[in-house]
């Protein structure tokens, strides 16, 4: 079974089970609190607590979606059998059922009825027994546990610890139940280490888990599928959770999040020794003229994982997901300069998984990956000889030492810890991380020093940026801001209002009111407007005019924000006083923008969601 015929036939499961298939969503979350989307159940998290309306945005209360998901705390571990970056997942969810109550009536009102615990056990067994073929080795259920929870059925305030200090999350006796109603006898009972989801992020929902393991062709037990019954709101990270530091409230709804791993999933059905025999990755593992397995599955995994971020809009820098971005590329050249291997070979390698991926993921752009590898190899290699030199010359390893090294020579810390081989056995990614937050920490108090406190370069509360790179970058987001408020009141009504903005150097994020979902059909129309404008190299200019003139000429404003009694209004496009078309936007602002829209690159739509009932939020991107 092909990797193609697995995913239609997952879909076309639930669709007929009354799921709305949604698109992954990107593998930046807008959740600030985590770097990457590590599940699928991160695009709806509102929908679990009630903030958002899944019958309004997805006509269902039941979603199916195929996620691209990236995890980085596995990465010492890549080049085994099963450990990846990036992977995606196939998963179901559904919201909204009430404690106890259960799933009725027939197909026709399957996309109202909301499922629980014994639907979704019955569909995942149904799915690998019956579609996929397989057998079930073993089930994992929830075990019980103490945790600082309230005990409270449903809704309502925190009840805080028993007499013991702890409340408990009380066993999965009705899990166990249903797995041996279906014929599934090896059920075994684990705590909240192994079968208790999330949250992701600061806070959110969660809840213990079922898991589904199937034999690999070694007869080792895989788990596949992790069936997540979210019952609880958690006001802290999973961090404070497993350390009893936060506490559990019933949600008001009951709700199921699943994820099974699709590269697992592919192993399993092809009956390959690993995931790196699957059809996924042996057309891009066979490319790489390397002896030593274990380098040939991190560079088959990094270039994966470096294709998707750079599609969805990641760079290499120093800061957070630019900085894993740059890891995983930095890594990869090593490896190539060790091994005299040509690193034009990555240009295949992007080829073909541009080749594999692209029927699936339309927006994947070969060019553009190996346009931006090339750029940081071109960097790095000045460097990395020198840095290689300089290794070899340390005696013992230890985390300021190695961390000079990755400052003077930018060699990420795994190649260090690898190459140093016994003379780094000591050194620990946990105080290299030190070292590199207390780096962080001075010079970010040097930024300080020379911005009068204000610790970044620009930061109007909706810009920042820290250097004069990141400000051109803002400056043309900014304007492409305002061009996308202009289009979406083109496209959509004239009703929509600005509810938000926030920019960064890597994207720019608008909330906006609207009552459902952006059609596909809407979100190309946004773009092409504002493409079709870009192109057109239209001038960009501001007068500056009184506030009640400014309001009055029909600008756009920000209701929420204060403006000065004499405010600049920008214009994008001919001005209406000069010309006789209305102008592409106008727009009470502060600027920084750009003088002409040429200037500001194509713009595009990675994502379009809810963040509250009403009030919709996309993010966009810019690429050269
Ligand atoms: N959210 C659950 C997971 O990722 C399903 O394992």
């Amino acid at each position: 079974m092909t990797h193609t015929e697995i995913r239609k036939k997952f879909l076309d499961f639930f669709e007929k089970k009354g799921h709305t298939i949604v698109p992954s969503s990107s593998l930046l979350p807008d959740d600030p609190s985590v770097l990457f989307t590590t599940a699928g159940m991160q695009q709806f998290k509102p929908y679990y607590t009630g903030e958002a309306d899944p019958m309004k945005d997805f006509g269902s209360l039941n979603t199916v979606s195929i996620q691209k998901s990236m995890r980085t705390s596995d990465i010492d571990e890549i080049g085994d059998e099963s450990h990846l970056t990036f992977f995606e997942m196939l998963g179901n969810f559904s919201f909204g059922l009430k404690p106890n109550g259960s799933a009725k009536g027939g197909p026709s009102t399957l996309f109202k009825t909301s499922y629980f615990k014994k639907e979704a056990i019955e569909y995942a067994h149904k799915f690998i027994t019956n579609e996929m073929g397989l057998t079930i080795s073993h089930v994992s259920v929830f075990k019980g546990s103490s945790s600082t929870h309230s005990t409270k059925p449903q809704g309502g305030e925190p009840v805080e610890s028993t007499s013991s200090g702890q409340a408990t999350v009380p066993k999965d006796e009705e899990s166990k139940k249903i797995w041996q109603s279906l014929g599934v006898s090896d059920i075994r009972e684990e705590g909240m280490e192994d079968v208790f989801w999330g949250p992701t992020g600061n806070s959110g929902p969660c809840g213990p888990t079922t898991e589904i393991y199937c034999k690999n062709t070694q007869g080792q037990d895989v788990e596949i599928w992790n069936i997540v019954f979210n019952e609880f709101f958690c006001n802290g990270s999973r961090e404070q959770l497993l350390s009893n530091k936060t506490k559990l409230t019933p949600l008001e709804k009951n709700g199921i999040d699943t994820g099974m791993g699709l590269e697992r999933l592919v192993m399993i059905a092809q009956n390959t020794k690993s995931i790196f025999e699957t059809a996924l990755f042996s057309p891009i593992l066979n490319l790489i003229p390397i002896e030593d397995t274990r380098i040939k599955r991190i560079i088959t995994d990094h270039s994966r994982a470096i294709a998707f971020l750079i599609t969805d809009g990641v760079r290499p820098s120093n800061k957070e997901q630019g900085y894993i971005l740059r890891r995983l590329m930095r890594r990869v050249i090593t490896y190539g300069q060790i091994h005299k291997m040509d690193l034009t070979i990555m240009h295949d390698i992007f080829a073909k998984i541009h080749e594999i991926y692209s029927p699936i993921y339309h927006d994947l752009d070969r060019n553009l990956i190996i346009h931006e590898f090339d750029n940081e190899k071109e960097k790095f290699e000045k460097t990395l000889k020198s840095g290689l030199k300089e290794l070899a010359k340390i005696p013992v390893f230890d985390a300021s030492g190695t961390f000079k090294i990755y400052e003077s020579f930018g060699l990420p810390y795994e190649i260090i810890k690898e190459l140093g081989g016994e003379k780094a056995k000591n050194l620990n990614r946990e105080d290299f991380d030190k070292e590199f937050k207390k780096h962080q920490e001075l010079s970010r108090a040097g930024i300080e020093k020379k911005f009068g406190g204000h610790g970044l370069l620009l930061d109007t509360g909706e810009l920042k940026a820290a250097d004069e790179q990141e400000l051109k970058t803002v400056t043309k987001l900014h304007t492409a801001t305002h061009m996308l408020q202009a289009a979406l009141r083109k496209v959509l009504d004239g009703e929509v209002k600005q509810a938000g903005s926030d920019i960064t150097a890597e994207r720019l994020r608008f909330d906006f009111t609207f009552p459902r979902k952006m059609t596909n059909e809407e979100i190309k129309q946004v773009e092409d407007l504002i493409n079709e404008a870009i192109k057109k190299d239209l001038p960009v200019t501001f007068k500056e005019m009184p506030l009640e003139e400014a309001q009055k000429s029909g600008a756009l404003f920000f209701s929420k924000q204060k403006y000065p009694p004499v405010v600049k209004v920008y214009t994008v496009g001919p001005d209406p006083s000069t010309s006789s078309g209305p102008p592409f936007s106008r727009e009470l602002c502060g600027g920084p923008h750009v003088t002409h829209t040429g200037e500001i690159g194509q713009f595009k739509i990675i994502r379009e969601e809810a963040v509250s009932s009403g009030i919709r939020r996309v993010r966009a991107i810019l690429k050269e």
